[in-house]
């Protein structure tokens, strides 16, 4: 470990050898939230910090700053969040708990360039610090548009408030997304990484904060059974799929021109495949967790020709359950020409050892028959089989796959004689499943990230690096899918365009029909 990631000294005596799961507890220190009247502050982040208050891990004399145009006074603040804790909190509304947090609570009132608004910010978080304790410890997160990234940055920097001084520590949370494209991240990372050291820097991507994908790194490295096997001496292929019924009505504004790829590919599923295709890391400590990372993604490159190796789509009018639906071009806010990709797949090989000439499908859309997001890895066939070719004409190829939500678990699908007096072969699944192996509930990913922010815990935070590769591997497809007009349109309910499938049945494949 190195010495930023080694727990904090004063979370070490309530450790206790017999109890693993003691929680690590924040230590003194104030979130400040740009952007606090936003949807995401509002259905996420403001619940994950009651939930964190809620099970005891955050300090006594934790302060919660809200930054923003409107005309609050602390009280309007603490209002407008109650409401939205009461309406999205995960843990049970507890009135103590409540007031304990809401007793340090402010509002900052001004817009973001605004020089005055920074010096009141800096007002108050001093006030915080004598009258609750805060020990200049302030992490500032920034759920704002990437536009204002740079005047909120100057502003900190400007003010001072970027700078703690002695042991105080300043963080800056980042949401997505981090760019449009490979030039725009490196502009953005120029400018976040002027104002603030890359150690200082937290980039949500809220997937490695999923209890499921976190698992991955627990299957591969902490059993025999897995990770051997998970080569292309073995493998046959790898799909990487995140479904999405709802559609993007109430989103124009971020989506439309950015589209399924910028939005989910070139963040979620890129780090999805790299906690699937990484090497083993000396320790979990964020150096070593990022360097296996940042060498896999300098590994993997898209496989050519994109025409046939990628494909895109934006949903049309159907259903969503038993719902009649519009199409993208009809939601509200949407230009009718709208050239934005709903729907989005492309091929990568990973060239390394391990999985050179192994296929990486990754598939992401709105509006598909189910909500579902899975890791599956797909199995050669065995090299024999002594069977009567009658007898296996059932047998699929076996499969591991990392649920990674909404069932969340585990399923190896293998094949298994059928009870009976023939020796015929058929699929069968074993599960593993979160709800009932465990009696602990996952924390939201929100949850265990801010709380890694506060104990700064950068493993689960991608560093510029790794954003810049991902757009290094993503750019291309954007380049020829700009210059390609429409996406094809494919039936809201149903699973994406036809040239998707035709992407997998040109290799003698088939998607999975989660
Ligand atoms: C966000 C995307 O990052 O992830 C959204 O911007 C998407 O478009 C969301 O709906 C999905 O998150 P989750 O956790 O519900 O799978």
């Amino acid at each position: 470990m190195s010495s930023r990631d080694a727990v904090p000294e004063w979370i070490n005596p309530l450790r206790d050898e017999r109890d693993k799961r003691l929680p690590r507890i924040a230590g003194p220190c104030s979130v400040v939230i740009f952007g606090v009247t936003g949807d995401l502050a509002r259905k996420k982040l403001l619940p994950a910090v009651y939930d964190l208050a809620s099970r005891g891990l955050l300090p006594p004399g934790f302060g919660l700053v809200g930054f923003g145009r409107r005309d609050w006074s602390h009280e309007d603040f603490a209002a407008e969040a109650l409401k939205s804790i009461r309406d999205h909190a995960r843990t049970p509304f507890r009135e103590h708990v409540w007031e304990q947090l809401c007793s340090g609570m402010r509002f900052v009132n001004s817009s973001f360039g605004d020089a005055d608004g920074y010096q009141r910010l800096t007002e108050t978080l001093a006030e915080l610090d004598s009258s609750r304790g805060t020990a200049g410890n302030h992490a500032f997160y920034l759920s704002i548009p990437p536009s204002a990234f740079p005047v909120v940055l100057e502003q900190l920097c400007g003010s001072g408030l970027a700078n703690g001084t002695g042991s105080q520590w300043r963080r800056v949370i980042i949401e997505k997304p981090f760019g449009h494209d490979l030039a725009s991240a490196k502009e953005l990372n120029k400018i976040v990484n002027n104002v603030f050291g890359e150690d200082s820097v937290f980039r949500i991507d809220h997937y490695l904060g999923k209890e499921t994908v976190q698992n991955i790194l627990a299957l591969r490295f902490a059993n025999q059974l897995f990770d051997p096997l998970l080569n292309a001496h073995y493998v046959d292929h790898v799909q990487i799929t995140m479904a999405e019924d709802i559609g993007l009505g109430g989103r124009a504004g971020y989506y439309d021109g950015i589209g399924a790829a910028r939005d989910v590919i070139q963040n979620h599923l890129i780090q999805l495949l790299a906690m699937i295709a990484m090497e083993e890391p000396v320790s979990f400590s964020s150096r070593e967790v990022r360097t296996e990372k940042v060498k896999v993604l300098s590994a993997t490159k898209l496989v050519q020709p994109l025409d046939e190796t990628t494909a895109r789509g934006q949903y049309s009018a159907g259903w969503q359950g038993a719902e009649p639906v519009v199409g993208l071009l009809e939601e509200a806010g949407f230009s009718p020409e709208s050239t934005t990709e709903t729907y989005a797949a492309i091929t990568v090989d990973v060239q390394t050892r391990r999985w050179a000439g192994v296929p990486f499908f990754l598939r992401t859309g709105k509006r598909l028959g189910r909500r579902v997001t899975e890791v599956a890895v797909v199995f050669k066939r065995a090299p024999h089989l002594p069977f009567d070719a009658t007898m296996t004409e059932d047998l699929g190829q076996n499969a591991l796959v990392i649920r990674v939500q909404p069932d969340e678990g585990v399923t190896m699908r293998f094949g298994s004689k059928v009870p009976g007096s023939s020796m015929e072969v058929r699929d069968v699944n074993m599960d593993f499943n979160y709800g009932e192996a465990f009696t602990e509930s996952s924390p939201e990913a929100y949850e265990r990230l801010i709380l890694d922010v506060l104990l700064g815990f950068p493993s689960w935070f991608p560093i510029n690096e790794e954003v810049e590769l991902s757009w290094e591997i993503l750019d291309p497809v954007l380049e020829r899918w700009a210059a390609d007009g429409k996406p094809e349109a494919y039936e809201s309910g149903g699973w994406g365009p036809e040239s998707a499938n035709e992407m997998l049945r040109r290799t003698g494949r088939e998607w999975r029909r989660p």
